[in-house]
This record gives C-alpha cells, sequence and structure tokens, in this order.
C-alpha cells in the first residue's frame, strides 16, 4: 500500500497579511507583524501556513494584482524579512504556502507594459489582445470583441487607445489576463515558482486555476435578464487545455522535488468530476482543489441575490463531495477564506449562541474527509463587521457593484444589505487580538475599521479559557493529528432530509465515529437509522460546558462520539 499523504492529517492556516498584524502602525499589516505572532500559530497547532499575496503591487485588488512576482511588496517588508519568516516558521514546524497569482498580472508588471507597447512587441501575446467586433467603432460601447462581464462589474475588455486593441480582464482593468496558448507566458512562470521553491517554500495555493485555459474563439456568452453583460464562465472554468497546463506545470516545477509540499488549486465552478481528476494522484496535477458550490447554496442570481440558507442545501452538496471523491482525489475543507463572509453569521448565530454555534461549525467542518483551511480569526469565533454605508468598504468588488448596481437604478440600502451579508470585506476586518482600542493589530489607522467587538471577541481573552473558540479549534487541530479516523477514514451522511441536524460517520478500521450538529438555536431531537447502540460510546468532543448525552441536541450542539470496535 501507499503511504498517506502527509496534507491528509494538516491543517492549514491562512493569513490575510494586510489584516494580520502591523508592526511599523502604518495600519496595513506586514511581515514583521506575522513573525511577532508566531506563537498563535503554535499554540493553535496548524501545520501550514498559506500566505495571501505579498508581492509587489499597485494593490488594486488588495495584492491579488501582482506587478513583480520575485518580490515583496514594501508595504509589507523586504525578501530578508521573508526569509526570516519563513525560518521561524519552519522552526516551529509550519511549513509556508505561498498565493499564486497567475491567470493575470498587474496591468503595472513590466510583462504587460512591453504587450502594450505595440502591435509588433515581442511580449504582445502575452496577453489576450483582441481587435473591436466587426462593423463598430473601437473605443464605443458595444465595439468590445465579445459581451463578457467582469467579475468586478462592467465590460471584461479594456479599451488601448495607443493600439485601439482591447485586453482581457476577467477581474479589475488593472489585471489583465495571461495568455497561457503562449508557451514562453509558460515557461516564465514556471521558472519563477522554481525561484520561490528554491527559496524554501512548500507550495502554492493557485489563484483562479482552473481559468488559466479559455476556449480562444471567445464567444459572446448567454446574457440572462436583467443583466448588460454575457456569461463567460462556460468558456474560462476549466477550459480545454487545463489538465495539460496543470501536468506540465507539475512537471517542469515539481517533479524531482522530493521534500513534501502542498499543491492546492482555487478552482470557481469546478464540478466533482473534474475536481477527482485535477486531484488523481496518478495523473499529477494538483493535490487538493478549492471548490465553491457549498458557498454559493445561500446565492440566487449571482452572489449578491441572498437567499435563505437551508441546511439540507448545504448537505447534499458537501455531501456529494465526499462521495465524489472518497475512492481517488482529495478536496480541501473551508468555511471562510479572504473572499467569504464570516461562518458564523451566515450558517451560524452571531449574536446569543456565537460561541457555542462557531465550535459547532469547526467541529462539522473539521470531521469531514479532506484538509481543512482555517481563515485567520475563524479560530476566534469572528462574525461579520459593522460597515455603516459605502464609505466603510474598501473592496473593490463592492465598490464596483455598489457604483453600477445604483447606477442602473438599484435601492442603495438594498445593494448595501447585499454587500453587509456577501461583501469581501467581511473577511477582511482587521485580526483581534486583544480588546484595545484597535485590538492590537495597529498602532495607527487601520486600512480598514476594526468590529467593534474586539472588545470581547479576541485572542487574548481566549488563550486560557478552556471553553473558548480558541481552544476548541486547537482541539479539532489536536484531533486530526491523533485520530486516524478523522484523516482517513470513510464518510457516510446521515439524516440527509432533516433540515435542522448533520450528522454522519467516519469509520476506519475499528474506530467509529459519530459526528452530529445541530444548526439551530432550538433543542432537537435526533433520531439516527443507525441500527447499533452508541450508548456508552466515548464523548470525544463537545460544544457544551457542562455535557450530558441525551437523545437531543441543545442548542447549536456539536457531539463527537467515538466506538472502537474491538477485533
Ligand atoms: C481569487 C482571490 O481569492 C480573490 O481575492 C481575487 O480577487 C481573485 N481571485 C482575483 O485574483
Amino acid at each position: 500500500m501507499q503511504p498517506e499523504q502527509w496534507w491528509k492529517s494538516a491543517v492549514v492556516y491562512q493569513i490575510y497579511p494586510r489584516s494580520f498584524a502591523d508592526s511599523d502602525g502604518d495600519g496595513v499589516g506586514d511581515l514583521r507583524g506575522v513573525i511577532n505572532r508566531l506563537d498563535h500559530l503554535e499554540r493553535l497547532g496548524v501545520d501550514v501556513v498559506w500566505l495571501s499575496p505579498v508581492y509587489p503591487s499597485p494593490m488594486d485588488d488588495n495584492g491579488y494584482d501582482i506587478s513583480d512576482y520575485q518580490d515583496i511588496d514594501p508595504t509589507f517588508g523586504d525578501l530578508d524579512t521573508f526569509d526570516e519568516l519563513v525560518a521561524g516558521l519552519h522552526g516551529r514546524g509550519i511549513k509556508v504556502v505561498m498565493d499564486l497569482v497567475v491567470n493575470h498580472t498587474s496591468d503595472e508588471h513590466a510583462w504587460f507594459a512591453e504587450s502594450r507597447a505595440g502591435l509588433d512587441s515581442p511580449r504582445r501575446d502575452w496577453y489576450w489582445w483582441r481587435p473591436a467586433r466587426p462593423g463598430t467603432t473601437p473605443g464605443t460601447p458595444g465595439a468590445e470583441p465579445n459581451n463578457w462581464g467582469s467579475f468586478f462589474s462592467g465590460s471584461a475588455w479594456q479599451y488601448d487607445e495607443r493600439s485601439g486593441e482591447y485586453y482581457l480582464h476577467l477581474f479589475s482593468r488593472k489585471q489583465p489576463d495571461l495568455n497561457w496558448e503562449n508557451p514562453e507566458v509558460r515557461e516564465a512562470v514556471y521558472t519563477m515558482m522554481r525561484w520561490w521553491l528554491d527559496r524554501g517554500i512548500d507550495g502554492f495555493r493557485m489563484d483562479v486555476i482552473n481559468f488559466i485555459s479559455k476556449a480562444t474563439e471567445l464567444p459572446d456568452g448567454e446574457v440572462r435578464p436583467g443583466e448588460l453583460f454575457g456569461d463567460g464562465t462556460p468558456y474560462v472554468f476549466s477550459g480545454p487545455r487545463i489538465h495539460e497546463y496543470l501536468h506540465e506545470m507539475h512537471q517542469r516545477v515539481f517533479a524531482g522535488i522530493d521534500r513534501p509540499l502542498l499543491l492546492v488549486g482555487e478552482m470557481p465552478g469546478v464540478t466533482v468530476e473534474d475536481a477527482a481528476l485535477f486531484t488523481d494522484p496518478d495523473r499529477a496535477e494538483v493535490d487538493m482543489v478549492f471548490q465553491f458550490e457549498h458557498v454559493g447554496i445561500d446565492q440566487g442570481d449571482g452572489k449578491w441575490d441572498v437567499l435563505p440558507f437551508d441546511l439540507r442545501t448545504l448537505k447534499a452538496s458537501l455531501g456529494r463531495w465526499q462521495r465524489g471523491l472518497a475512492a481517488r482525489g482529495w478536496n480541501s475543507l473551508y468555511w471562510n477564506n479572504h473572499d467569504q463572509p464570516r461562518v458564523v453569521s451566515r450558517f451560524g448565530d452571531d449574536g446569543e449562541h456565537r460561541e457555542r454555534s462557531a465550535k459547532m461549525l469547526g467541529t462539522v467542518l473539521h470531521l469531514h474527509r479532506g484538509t481543512p483551511y482555517i481563515y485567520q480569526g475563524e479560530e476566534l469565533g469572528m462574525s461579520n463587521s459593522v460597515f455603516h454605508d459605502i464609505s466603510a468598504f474598501r473592496d473593490i468588488e463592492a465598490v464596483n457593484h455598489y457604483g453600477h448596481a445604483t447606477a442602473a437604478g438599484a435601492d442603495p440600502e438594498q445593494v448595501l444589505t447585499a454587500l453587509r451579508t456577501m461583501g469581501r470585506d467581511n473577511a477582511r476586518t482587521p485580526m483581534q487580538w486583544d480588546g484595545t482600542l484597535r485590538a492590537g493589530f495597529t498602532t495607527g489607522t487601520p486600512w480598514i475599521e476594526v468590529n467593534p467587538n474586539h472588545v470581547e471577541v479576541n485572542a487574548a481573552a481566549q488563550y486560557d479559557d478552556k471553553d473558548s473558540v480558541f481552544t476548541h479549534y486547537r482541539r479539532l487541530v489536536d484531533l486530526r493529528h491523533s485520530e486516524p479516523a478523522v484523516a482517513y477514514g470513510d464518510f457516510t451522511m446521515l439524516l440527509e432530509d432533516d433540515p435542522h441536524v448533520y450528522a454522519f460517520t467516519r469509520s476506519l478500521e475499528g474506530t467509529e465515529l459519530l459526528v452530529l450538529g445541530n444548526f439551530t438555536g432550538e433543542t432537537r431531537p435526533v433520531d439516527l437509522p443507525l441500527g447499533t447502540d452508541w450508548a456508552g460510546a466515548e464523548l470525544l468532543v463537545t460544544n457544551l460546558d457542562d455535557p450530558h448525552v441525551t437523545g437531543a441536541l441543545a442548542p447549536w450542539e456539536a457531539r463527537v462520539l467515538a466506538r472502537r470496535l474491538s477485533a
């Protein structure tokens, strides 16, 4: 039998450096700030840190618009500080994964500057340049090469007066898409990746990596009722050459490296069938993916169309992913990251039951099969913040959406309500280290306001509290390390039609775990179709201060029971 891959029993912690810890008082987090907080990570016990981008960037999309792949933005520090951080993490047994953003660069990257210089530039073909639609006047509305909208509102094309052509940008106009059809582009990316690996990092989180292969004819997309632009995603998500590119990358960059690496592909729109291919070890593409289905269940027509949460939909989705990757492949497990609202506000209760529901959500997620990711602050039960009006938002996605939607006649209050619920800034408010004025994040003026609940919700108050959310997460991390059934066991979903209770088993050899989570604020009976007796089973995890194992679950209760069958 093959030895199990190391990352099956690992837990990853995501740092969004801008919002983690500021060491120099400029109001923006930095690498020295992370170095100063390494104890936090060690205490939590995580195995890997994924650092969101720290490369030089005009910060149009907070660093996901990179202008130099082989340096550090002065806001965050420099390469020496970066090396010190890697050494500090390695010294504590923690691996480091960098964000790899190669679907696009910044428009201020030297490659794009050259590409833009003229039609005969040697790098012209490094990006997606196209003439205006035939029969139109270049630069006028409707003359764009196709009808695609950008993820950040407006057209996905920007007109370039100098050459009279347009370039494609699936995200902001300052994030032109690289043309992966061109082998020189691929080679340049692989060279850059090897440079970071030589510097000692342990892998990559690959930003929207399933967008890099596009249907080269770039056809118009469907225009939905009420929309101005067409949907290009069918021609972009997991395009024709995506498996070829990822395998090539694997061969050119990772093959021959014999230290343990972690390769995770962020893949909006990926299907479970495709994920099984992407993560099949024999195909040598990536180790695991970030899929998006379960974070779309409360969104209707686009992300701002907020639907009520239905637990059955969540179970149907996550259950299908568990089954689809059971035999081959592997998944990442996440509720949160820098793009998602806080889970305790989304699927839990950020009022009266904040702590208990945060622990329940953590328990349910971490007991699934897959590699769990903790996003900074999730381990404290941080919740969505307060945004009084549009001036409190910082994210380009939110600000652009507000501008476009209100210009098109939408009610500003309704737009704000959607932004407060789904907006990415909820994830980006400063890490809450303590209860002081700026939450211990900075001595200056934070680039985005601190959540007022930091007075109560903060790390300092939780470290030594045996009932805190932090202590609970620490136990979950320990459990993945110590209990093989958590890391490697089979998964069986139970009670699929129950709208209130999440229930499943994990089993490995003689061990069986039963995981129960009450997703409501009321006591709920548990009617398990198990036929076997769990009375007398060991209570492995609970989120109740004074637990009694009964036939009903208390509001937001989480319970993990273990039975060991003797051979
Ligand atoms: C996905 C990243 O997670 C998000 O923050 C970013 O805006 C887009 N990709 C574009 O890079």
